[in-house]
């Protein structure tokens, strides 16, 4: 049987990473195979595009969607359809929807522009759900330990990528599920458990 893709998404500061982590942990505790990605990165193409996008000077914004997009390719064919196939559950720690969000809403660049190129790259491999982790902007910035390039716009940027993830779960309902983040750790990491549980 084909694995589960399963997106975990928000802005800065939404737990995220640890999140992936024990929601891997969950679903091994339980007998099923899972992997974590992460993007920008997750194949050797991808770390070497995530080092110019994270931590470069300026860059023109189709530059940056474009890299994202251009990394997303790499790491959809190279690990997540070869694991999907095999039967295991893949976590990824931002996907597609970051873009969209991002570049699409946060640079301005427009969401159906963003979805197009990257669906050119994805070849139709697109999370089975996006788990998005909400957070009020000025919380999240204020949980970041270091910013990179984009963690370093400000808050008005934030508000922007807040208010296009919003926006695409309200388009895309069959995929999204939205959860609050402005609680403890244990208690994101019980709700994410109970909405994968829900789903499959
Ligand atoms: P990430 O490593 O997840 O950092 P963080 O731990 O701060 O969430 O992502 C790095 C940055 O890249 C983050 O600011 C979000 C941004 N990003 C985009 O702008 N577009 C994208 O498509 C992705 C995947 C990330």
């Amino acid at each position: 049987m084909r694995g589960h893709y399963i997106a975990l998404e928000g802005i800065e500061g939404t737990g995220k990473s640890t999140v992936a982590e024990r929601l891997a942990e969950y679903l091994r505790g339980s007998g099923r195979t899972a992997i974590i990605v992460r993007e920008p990165g997750g194949t050797p193409a991808g770390e070497g595009i995530r080092d110019v996008l994270l931590h470069g000077e300026h860059m023109e914004p189709w530059t940056e969607a474009l890299l994202f997009a251009a990394q997303r390719a790499q790491l959809a064919a190279e690990v997540i359809r070869p694991a999907l196939a095999a039967g295991t559950w893949v976590i990824s720690d931002r996907t597609v929807y970051s873009s969209l969000a991002y570049q699409g809403g946060g640079r301005g660049l427009g969401v159906e522009m963003v979805r197009a190129v990257n669906a050119a790259g994805l070849c139709g491999t697109w999370p089975d759900l996006v788990v998005l982790l909400e957070l009020d902007p000025l919380i999240g910035l204020s949980r970041q330990a270091v910013a990179d390039r984009i963690g370093a716009e400000g808050v008005e940027f934030q508000q922007r990528v807040a208010e296009t993830f919003s926006t695409l779960a309200g388009i895309e309902p069959e995929v999204f599920r939205r959860l609050p983040a402005d609680r403890t750790l244990d208690e994101v990491v019980a709700a994410v458990i109970d909405v994968v549980e829900e789903r499959w």
